[in-house]
């Protein structure tokens, strides 16, 4: 990926987490995904006073992205202000690997970055094939 397109993508994690809404958790996180045609959708978690209903900030992304006619997610942006990177859950690992081949995955905080592959992070994806 162009070095460009990163800092986009980045970027565009990196202010989705400013709309966070986790009241409950405190842990605000963005999101971000490139598509195919070069387009990048941005997305924040969204949570709930019933818990079970909070909505993880990369499957908004993910869902905003199909939503709007993509099919193919080409790179992932996950970023949180904590001191530990923060890695997606399960739940959105699987969600990507629907619309992703084995794509850069990067979880980025205040002191940095780190680029994982979707398989690194998710070896054995559940699918009907
Ligand atoms: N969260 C995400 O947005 N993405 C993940 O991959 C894991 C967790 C959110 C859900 C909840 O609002 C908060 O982080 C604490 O779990």
């Amino acid at each position: 990926m162009e070095n460009e397109v990163l800092d986009k993508l980045l970027d565009a994690a990196t202010e989705a987490a400013e709309h966070s809404y986790s009241p409950y958790s405190g842990f605000p996180v963005g999101a971000a995904v490139l598509t195919a045609d070069g387009s990048i959708y941005s997305g924040t978690n969204v949570e709930n006073a019933s818990y079970g209903a909070t909505m993880c900030a990369e499957r908004v992304a993910i869902f905003k992205a199909v939503s709007e006619g993509a099919d193919k997610i080409l790179a992932l942006a996950v970023y949180t202000s904590a001191a530990e990177f923060a890695f997606p859950c399960g739940m959105c690992l699987q969600v990507l690997s629907e619309f992703a081949e084995d794509i850069p995955v990067i979880v980025a905080g205040d002191s940095g970055m780190k680029t994982f592959s979707l398989s690194e992070l998710l070896p054995h994806r559940f699918g009907r094939e």
